[in-house]
């Protein structure tokens, strides 16, 4: 998927999927498959490096992250996180972390919120950077918010989301992240704008959905409750590891190549039978 297919997949309704990457073995996978955008969000510090929320993603960190990922992703469309406090410094900090971004391989950036970055995300546009808006719940915004909360419950925040979109669009925004706000919310804004909206936690109505590719796979804790789960990755990876060690531990890996090889009684000491059980 091109950036361009973004606005062609609107119109007649082609659902968006998009996934987000952060390292090259994933992202391989991601390239292999059929999903349509690769996202390097700034969740990578909760997932890849165990912080307790995103805010301590830094630029180098996204860079890096966004460069192993677009090593291995060369036909999707590659989106770049800018990372906390970064549209915050002023339009010469910002453009820098954009840079790095983009030198890494990010065919775009995503920029959380709205309010109070106006002009530096019509400077990315002009700069010729594609900029994905993302609003409702923004995980950057958690102290504000007290929370990881669903936003736009009320009238009066409903409509701020309703008319932030709008701006998004306005300033040149290539499609939406809606997070976490009321499905019929979501699906008044999506139908009321032209570019695509992607949700996560906004209900089936969207243009799109995103997922952390890790909480999908079911490898990374305990997940939000709207994400569907398809793959129990952990218990599948600690039962790999467990039969790794069963089977080291028992010298029964690595196999031996010859016969004669002196380690043929050792090998009949061992007891097979929990072995075998493990292998079912
Ligand atoms: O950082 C992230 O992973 C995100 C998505 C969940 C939208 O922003």
């Amino acid at each position: 998927m091109k950036i361009t297919d973004f606005y062609n997949y609107k119109k007649p309704g082609r659902k968006i999927s998009m996934i987000t990457a952060y390292d090259y073995t994933l992202a391989a996978l991601a390239a292999e498959s059929a999903v349509d955008c690769v996202l390097v969000g700034d969740s990578l510090a909760m997932v890849m490096h165990g912080h307790g929320s995103t805010l301590a993603a830094t630029a180098d960190l996204m860079a890096l992250h966004t460069a192993a990922v677009a090593r291995a992703v060369k036909d999707k469309l590659v989106v770049g996180d800018m990372p906390f406090l970064t549209m915050r410094k002023g339009l010469g900090p910002a453009m820098e972390t954009v840079e790095k971004l983009a030198r890494a391989g990010a065919q775009a950036v995503k920029v959380e919120g709205l309010e109070g970055h106006e002009e530096i995300i019509s400077h990315i546009i002009t700069s010729d950077i594609p900029v994905m808006g993302h609003i409702g719940l923004t995980p950057q915004s958690v102290n504000k918010f007290g929370g990881y909360r669903t936003q736009g419950k009320d009238p009066a925040s409903a409509e701020r989301l309703v008319s932030q979109a709008q701006e998004l669009e306005q300033l040149g925004c290539f499609s939406l992240v809606l997070e976490c706000v009321p499905e019929r919310l979501a699906e008044r804004i999506t139908n009321l704008l032209k570019i695509p909206v992607i949700g996560i936690g906004a209900g089936p109505f969207t243009d799109g959905q995103v997922l952390v590719m890790q909480d999908m796979l079911g490898l990374y804790g305990e997940p939000p409750s709207f994400v569907k789960k398809y793959l129990d990755g952990r218990r599948l990876v600690v039962e790999a590891l467990n039969n790794f060690d069963v089977e080291v531990k028992r010298a029964v890996f690595p196999e031996m190549k010859g016969k004669n090889n002196g380690n043929s009684e050792r090998h009949k000491e061992v007891d097979e039978a929990p072995y075998l059980a493990l292998r079912g």
